[in-house]
């Protein structure tokens, strides 16, 4: 058994996986955006046993070259439109071989990677405007940024119970939901739920009630504030909601706002709303994931710039709207000290603080977040950061707003189509015909291969939706996309 490799294995791997990324790159942009994977080799997968001898690193990296990469999910490709995928940044991969190499855990201690992440979390507080001892880490991705805020928020919303005096292990609180013994079943989390009510957009992402279950605030305290006509969350209609709560003796437990929804780009009116939470004193979250590098970045947002500095907490996604890979998501949270009340179980005497030079180091991530052995993500977000400035981001964020608005414009031309929504660099839109002819056509064009966007509901329709987050795609691009719909549409029409 060989443990130790040379330097010359080393290279070798090193060079040949080099190649293949090399190889995976260049090569997209010239294939199909996207192409199942073959039942054959569907088969494949299936049927393989754990593999009992070992085989060489070459045949390891040949296997790659040949079952993986030749079909992935087609977000590096040009004409790829959707979800919100962008191709990852080349440094970004890089990024993510080095982080691999060091390998550390990013729980806390007074090693580099502790430190990169904290100037990462420091440089976003700075663009958000949040005050210089916020805190915040980086996590999964939007959903359990959406999470961990909420966890804080619920868990201020807790009153402590008294410790006992001669208590000497870690208090576990317990939460308003098992106090009330409301909750705590197998079903609690999708039932009734209870301790206070959250407080959603129509347009509000999926994953907002998908924390609302697992924290236990339960489907029956999610309640959807009205939009304004325009897709944003109402801020007079969420007043009247809290004023009706208030009444009726429910407690308010959190709001979150949206700074660019997935499904239409819409930027909720943040800093209204932001207004409404300070008179009744309840947790506002924005839910920046996908829009939160326009906002910040690009002028023409003032508003909702302005309502984000006063959120108790942020949730931007560098996966997202800054290209770098997945999973790169990130949490910006007010008030270290309700972060750090909400995950922290380590005693007080137990504590690491004062030991910021010694091993310990500052606060640890472990106690502001719910992960203990944690990734160096933040490696290929600073990279990126430092690799292009926040010039870099703002012009490329530009150029895919100018390639989304020439979608719609396109559409808006073409006689056969209807636009129905375009927000930030969002496009949605459909054929002049029923829901089941526009689901045959983004079929269609999905597995067609020269374009790819994905399907929506906008008001009661099914909606064709095109997200531009990338800046290798051209207006060359927008257009073959139009095209592809146009010619979809013919075909479906002919047949
Ligand atoms: C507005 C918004 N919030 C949250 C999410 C969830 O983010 P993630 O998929 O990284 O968990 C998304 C994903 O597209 C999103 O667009």
């Amino acid at each position: 058994m060989t443990t130790e490799w040379t330097a010359e294995e080393l290279r070798a791997t090193g060079y040949r996986a080099v190649d293949l990324v090399v190889e995976h790159l260049t090569r997209l942009p010239g294939g199909p955006v996207f192409q199942p994977v073959p039942p054959g080799v569907v088969q494949t997968f299936e049927a393989e046993g754990v593999p009992r001898a070992g085989a060489p690193v070459a045949a390891v990296l040949e296997e790659f070259a040949t079952r993986v990469e030749p079909w992935p999910f087609g977000n590096g490709h040009p004409r790829f439109f959707g979800w919100v995928n962008p191709p990852p940044h080349p440094l970004g991969v890089f990024a993510e071989l080095l982080a691999a190499a060091m390998n550390p855990s990013v729980a806390g201690g007074n090693h580099a990677a502790v430190h990169v992440e904290r100037q990462v979390v420091r440089w976003f507080a700075e663009l958000a405007g949040f005050p210089p001892d916020a805190t915040g880490l980086l996590v999964s991705g939007g959903s359990a940024a959406t999470l961990t805020a909420l966890a804080v928020a619920r868990h201020r919303a807790t009153p402590a119970p008294a410790p006992a005096p001669d208590s000497v292990s870690a208090p576990v609180r317990p939460t308003t939901a098992t106090r009330a013994g409301a909750v705590g079943g197998d079903h609690a989390g999708a039932g009734a739920g209870s301790g206070g009510t959250l407080y959603v957009g129509v347009e509000g992402h999926v994953s907002i009630r998908k924390a609302a279950r697992l924290l236990g605030i339960g489907d029956a305290n999610v309640r959807v504030v009205a939009s304004d006509g325009a897709d944003r969350m109402s801020a007079r209609a969420l007043r009247a909601a809290i004023r009706e709560d208030l009444r009726a003796g429910r407690a308010p437990l959190a709001v979150v706002a949206t700074a660019g929804t997935v499904n239409t780009g819409a930027v909720d009116d943040i800093d209204a709303i932001a207004g409404v939470c300070a008179e009744f004193g309840v947790w506002l979250h924005v839910d920046a994931a996908y829009g939160g590098p326009a906002v910040l970045l690009l002028d023409g947002h003032g508003e909702a710039r302005a309502g984000i500095a006063r959120a108790d907490s942020v949730g931007l996604d560098p996966h997202k709207w800054l290209y770098a890979p997945v999973g790169a998501g990130l949490v910006l949270l007010r008030d270290p000290a309700a972060a750090r009340a909400a995950f922290s179980l380590v005693p007080d005497y137990l504590r690491t603080d004062g030991d910021v030079d010694g091993v310990g180091g500052p606060v640890w991530f472990s106690e502001i977040g719910f992960d203990q052995t944690r990734p160096f993500r933040a490696l290929k977000v600073w990279m990126l950061l430092k690799h292009l400035g926040l010039d870099g981001y703002r012009a490329r964020i530009e150029h895919d707003l100018a390639v989304a608005a020439r979608i719609a414009e396109r559409v808006a031309a073409a006689p056969e189509l209807e636009l129905l929504a375009h927000g930030l660099s969002v496009v949605c839109f459909r054929v002049r015909a029923d829901d089941d002819t526009n689901r045959r056509v983004l079929r269609a064009v999905q597995l067609g291969g020269t374009a790819f966007l994905s399907g929506t509901t906008v008001g009661a329709a099914f909606a064709l939706r095109a997200c531009v987050v990338n800046p290798r795609s051209s207006p060359a691009d927008a257009d073959t996309l139009v095209a592809a719909v146009r010619h979809a549409w013919r075909e479906q029409t002919a047949a």
